[in-house]
């Protein structure tokens, strides 16, 4: 049973990406289950930055076998896109990425209706990525999405997109678009699409269901990699300032088919503080020089649109939300180096709202706008942890730190990360031993 679940245990762009690059060493498949192109998973390996958007981050490592499965959104034209940019800097695709037969395809026309749809909502938009991702699991609901196994029946796939494309144009009747939204409602223009597709893709589609079960019943480790946060759930989030899928370990076993009872050990990724992109609540937010502050020393810009990321404080009442709807067996804690020069800091340890304390993540995003945070202080550590490898290594105050994360949550954690870097990292437990020694 060597399954490891790696979350995001925020709104997403946690260090997933990071973590998973690290683990997939040890690993002989990682699969993603959900989410798409909206996506952005960062790796720095050697000095050199790798973007992954719907590309399973374990490709980075030629040993590892990459599921897209079928609970993913796949954008055709991006996918091709960043398998042609990874040859390009080197790294192998062939036979190690295969993408399930029953995953949804993300069609020009489901962006067009994603920008639209951000437009009419005015001062309620989600702040999306402008992917197609909520138009495109809509269709999937509705039972009018395009699959990839229909790029290999011209005739169903024909139909198909003429009858979608019927509905989309009654629904986006009397909307102003411009030319190129134009040519993303006309049949043959997505026809087309799927035609230059169509043979690049081929070797890599397959029965990825069967895949899995293959991996477990073998007893293989695999590693599966959450895409955006459980902050960020279709259920479980901040709704409607949400995504379109289920990120936690629910998604993973509708998205990849797998049998239940299979996942050795559910990890949740967060970072030391918190970031979200787009609109939405966010109780513990810093707007001015605090907010900026953590912004610049964490990079915290968009991995797939450049936005700059909202910050704030740890928020340790989303985080017992998070670490109850996942089942976390332990947290990895990244970006703890970006508090080094902090004199103090914050913890969100309760909300206060209509004088009235809660320690319960509010489901109504209203209830969570109005709700003002209550702080527990800690003094920083100002020391440099950045590069720190060993937990020995840490200043006392940093240390502390990290036990009030884990005292706060009443989890373990299992990793802390001190930089971009695969190397830059403590291994307090190998989850993977964990799992194997039982105790997971
Ligand atoms: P993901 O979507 O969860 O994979 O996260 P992103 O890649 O979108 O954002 C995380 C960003 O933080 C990336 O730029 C990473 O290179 C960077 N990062 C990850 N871990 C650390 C860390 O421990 N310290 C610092 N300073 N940066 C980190
Ligand atoms: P990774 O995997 C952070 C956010 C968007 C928006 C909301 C809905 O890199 O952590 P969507 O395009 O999915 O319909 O947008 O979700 N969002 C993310 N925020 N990291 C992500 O992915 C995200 N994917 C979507 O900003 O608020
Ligand atoms: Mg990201």
């Amino acid at each position: 049973m060597s399954v490891l679940s790696v979350i995001g245990g925020q709104w997403g762009d946690e260090g997933k990406g990071k973590v998973v690059d690290l683990l997939a060493r040890q690993v002989e498949v990682v699969a993603r289950y959900q989410g798409g192109a909206n996506a952005g998973h960062t790796v720095v390996a050697d000095g050199k930055e790798f973007i992954l958007h719907l590309i399973p981050t374990g490709i980075l490592h030629p040993h590892v076998h990459c599921i897209i499965g079928s609970g993913v959104v796949v954008d055709p034209v991006a996918l091709v896109d960043e398998i042609k940019q990874l040859r390009e800097g080197g790294i192998q695709v062939g036979g190690n990425l295969v993408i399930g037969k029953r995953t949804h395809m993300i069609m020009p026309y489901h962006k067009v209706l994603d920008s639209h749809m951000e437009e009419l909502l005015g001062v309620n938009r989600i702040g999306t990525t402008g992917r197609g991702i909520g138009p495109a699991y809509s269709d999937k609901a509705a039972r009018l999405g395009i699959r990839v196994c229909d790029l290999y029946d011209e005739k169903v796939l024909a139909d198909r997109v003429r009858v979608s494309l019927a509905i989309k144009k009654r629904l986006l009747a009397g909307i102003s678009l411009d030319e190129e939204e134009r040519r993303a409602l006309e049949e043959d223009y997505i026809l087309e699409v799927c035609d230059e597709v169509r043979e690049i893709l081929a070797p890599h589609v397959r029965n990825t269901d069967a895949e899995i079960l293959e991996a477990i019943t073998n007893n293989r480790r695999v590693l599966l990699e959450g895409a955006q946060g459980i902050l960020l759930d279709l259920d479980m989030g901040t709704y409607p300032y949400v995504t379109s899928s289920n990120t936690g370990v629910g998604g993973a076993l509708s998205g990849l088919g797998m049998p239940l009872g299979k996942v050795g050990a559910v990890v949740a990724v967060m970072k030391a503080y918190c970031t979200r992109v787009g609109q939405g609540p966010f109780p513990s937010e810093l707007h001015g020089d605090e907010g900026e502050r953590l912004r610049l020393g964490g990079g915290e810009f968009g991995a797939t649109t450049g936005r700059p990321r909202r910050c704030g404080w740890f928020d340790a009442v989303a985080a017992c939300h998070a670490v109850q709807v996942t089942g976390a067996d332990a947290l990895v804690v990244t970006k703890l180096d970006v508090l080094d020069n902090l004199d103090s800091i914050r913890i969100c340890v309760g909300y206060e709202i209509g004088g009235k304390r809660i320690t319960t993540f509010p489901a109504e995003a209203t209830i969570l706008e109005r709700c003002i945070p209550v702080y527990e202080d800690f003094q920083g550590w100002k020391e440099p942890t950045a590069g720190v490898r060993n937990y020995g290594d840490l200043p006392v105050k940093a240390k502390e730190y990290l036990s009030h994360l884990g005292r706060l949550t009443g989890k373990p954690i299992w990793m802390i990360s001190t930089g971009p870097d695969r190397e830059d990292t403590i291994e307090v437990r190998n989850p993977f031993s964990v799992i194997e020694e039982g105790l997971g």
